[in-house]
């Protein structure tokens, strides 16, 4: 439906600044060598915090197309919050897009729906696209079926953004992430589908039709083809097959 697609590649809390250089220099590289068009699958990466200044100064002295991603904003401006990141001092690093409410901060950091919608929303006063991680537990998928829960995280999470803001979602069941056992295309197409359905009923179709829906949860390059092949599914949000070059480098040419 002419949504380009974005392949996120999310480091968790791994590879230091010096690790990142060689990181990305050795991906972009590898891009290069394989004809890699950025104009048809966009490439983001999600480096640790530390990082992100050296990983600015690589990609625009070298000119690369990937683009920067954050892990998590602080829904405040400024002022006295210790230890918090703004989406200002963001913005002033060339970061592009940043993640808001993956399951790991709102398990291990007791984030809200609220606070990841005051997150949302600072990320996109400032100029950033928030990627807005949605998705149920185990249990949830016991007790409630797939959809549900994701849909009301993602209710909340847009409830404050202006209209037709720009932002991403990426629909990562817990259970899928980090565990080597992905869903399946058809069950990742039902809530992405589900998702998109509550957009366009809360946000209107221009919204919800511009809107990139991402996959994520043990995505591969054994299995990425399948994902982007489902008519709502838009992209990967990828977390430990990002930190292998040649890995990631296949999924991104997930079309050759
Ligand atoms: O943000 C990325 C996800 O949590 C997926 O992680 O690809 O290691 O399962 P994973």
């Amino acid at each position: 439906e002419g949504r380009r697609p974005l392949i996120a590649g999310n480091w968790k809390m791994n590879l230091d600044h010096l690790q990142a250089i060689a990181f990305v220099q050795k991906l972009s590289w590898g891009l290069k060598d394989v004809g890699h068009d950025y104009d048809d699958v966009e490439i983001a990466v999600f480096p640790p915090f530390t990082d992100l200044r050296s990983v600015q100064t690589l990609l625009s002295a070298d000119k690369l197309s990937l683009k920067l991603g954050a892990q998590d904003v602080s829904p405040h401006e400024s002022g006295a919050y210790t230890g918090d990141i703004s989406a200002q001092f963001l913005a002033k690093l060339d970061v592009e897009y940043v993640i808001v409410g993956h399951s790991e901060r709102r398990g291990g950091h007791g984030e809200s729906d609220e606070t990841v919608g005051a997150k949302a929303r600072a990320a996109q006063a400032a100029g950033l696209v928030p990627v807005i991680c949605v998705g149920e537990t185990a249990e949830d998928l016991e007790e409630h079926g797939a959809a549900a829960i994701p849909v009301a995280q993602l209710e909340r999470a847009v409830a404050e953004l202006p209209a037709d803001a720009e932002y991403v979602v990426a629909y990562e069941p817990v259970w899928a992430i980090g565990s080597g056992q992905a869903a399946t295309a058809e069950q990742a197409e039902e809530v992405c589908r589900a998702l998109r359905e509550q957009l366009r009923e809360q946000r209107g179709e221009t919204e919800a039709a511009a809107t990139r829906i991402l996959y994520g949860g043990s995505v591969t390059s054994q299995n990425i083809a399948s994902f982007l092949r489902q008519p709502d599914v838009d992209g990967a949000l990828v977390g430990g097959a990002s930190l292998k070059v040649d890995e990631f480098t296949r999924i991104v040419q997930f079309k050759k």
